[in-house]
């Protein structure tokens, strides 16, 4: 298949992409390269920098390349950047999306799969949180997300596009090539392995006195891998999905302070540890219960233990301690 791929400069659609090419597609990447990393695409995947409002240029290149289906993964994703500035993720994820889908039903592309997030959620009524839980953000990021899964609802029935919002909740670890480096670093592990290999090992978390058992937020974390194989699966049953929506996790949910042992176990490093204040926008607990995807779709998370994640991330670390910088 021909595929778009946007974002995919960035850490989950990078991987995406590679994936992809494995089983033998023809990727486009589009990307404006805000937050990605011309390093972190291959060789084998054609890279065009562009920003998904720019319609004129997505069309273009979607009737060039015979696009056949299309991975959205292009937005910004900075929880709290989104709570200081709710304009930038209504026009990035909103309106740059609806630009994005003017294009798929003008060109009658009709296989999209949408990277959504656990933060439509908001904090959560009850644990595991199954798809049908209410959904009620508490940051404008995940209300960006959740505006346009409402909207591929109705694009899917006025415009015929087959569509796949998958809900990823923690996306983590890496592969031997492709790993995370986001600028600035806001998530955890990442943040937590950059500590491990400084020689004072200090690190700050965000908060304690949640309503958690040691008092720091529960998040579960998935390796982007498995993130990969849950794209590939849905994008191959689009024609019989409509429009589906599915969460992404591994199901099981590690406190911080849980991830700092592990993190330490894994590197043989001490960590010095520093409690800050909370993060605006962050929900106590988010753990998924990914029935559905396995269930309709028989995906499999093969890589999501925490133990091998860290590995796989502390891995790419060592290889590429400066990150893409290298
Ligand atoms: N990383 C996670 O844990 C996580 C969890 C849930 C959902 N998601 C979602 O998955 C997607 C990918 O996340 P990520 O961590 O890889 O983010 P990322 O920031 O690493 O990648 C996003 C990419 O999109 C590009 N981009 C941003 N705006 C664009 C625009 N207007 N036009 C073209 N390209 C643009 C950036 O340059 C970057 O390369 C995002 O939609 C994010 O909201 C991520």
């Amino acid at each position: 298949m021909n595929i778009l791929v946007t974002g995919a400069a960035g850490y989950v659609g990078s991987v995406c992409a590679a994936e992809l090419v494995k089983q033998g597609n023809r990727v486009v990447a589009y990307d404006n390269m805000s937050a990605g990393h011309r390093q972190a695409v291959g060789a084998r995947v054609h890279l065009v920098k562009g920003d998904i409002a720019d319609t004129e240029k997505l069309r273009r290149i979607c009737k060039r390349h015979h696009i056949e289906a299309v991975m959205h993964f292009a937005a910004s994703a900075l929880v709290e950047e989104s709570v200081r500035n709710p304009h930038l993720f209504y026009e990035n994820n909103v309106s740059g999306t609806i630009a994005l889908l003017e294009v798929i039903a003008s060109l009658k592309i009709q296989r999209l799969i949408f990277s959504s997030s656990a933060a439509v959620y908001g904090e959560p009524k009850r644990v595991p949180i199954p798809e049908d839980h209410p959904t009620d953000p508490v940051n404008p990021y995940g209300e960006t997300k959740l505006v346009i899964e409402r909207a591929l609802h109705w694009y899917h029935q006025a415009y015929g596009i087959n569509c796949a919002a998958l809900r990823y909740f923690n996306a983590a670890g890496a592969t031997p090539e492709l790993g995370e480096d986001h600028r600035p670093e806001t998530h955890l592990l990442p943040r937590l392995l950059a500590a491990a290999s400084r020689p004072e090992g200090r690190v700050e978390i965000y908060g304690d006195d949640y309503p958690t058992p040691d008092g720091t937020c529960v998040r579960d974390y998935v390796h982007v891998l498995d993130i990969a194989q849950a794209h590939i699966r849905a994008l191959h049953s689009l024609s019989k999905l409509g429009s589906r929506i599915y969460n992404v996790g591994h199901g099981k949910g590690y406190s911080i302070r849980a991830v700092v042992k592990a993190v330490q176990e894994v590197t043989g490093r001490k960590l010095d540890v520093h409690v800050g204040g909370r993060r605006p926008g962050d929900p106590a607990v988010l753990v998924a219960t990914a029935r559905k995807l396995r269930r309709e779709l028989k995906w499999q998370p093969r890589h999501s233990d925490l133990k091998t994640i860290i590995q796989s991330a502390w891995a790419w670390m060592q290889r590429y301690p400066k990150g893409y910088r290298n």
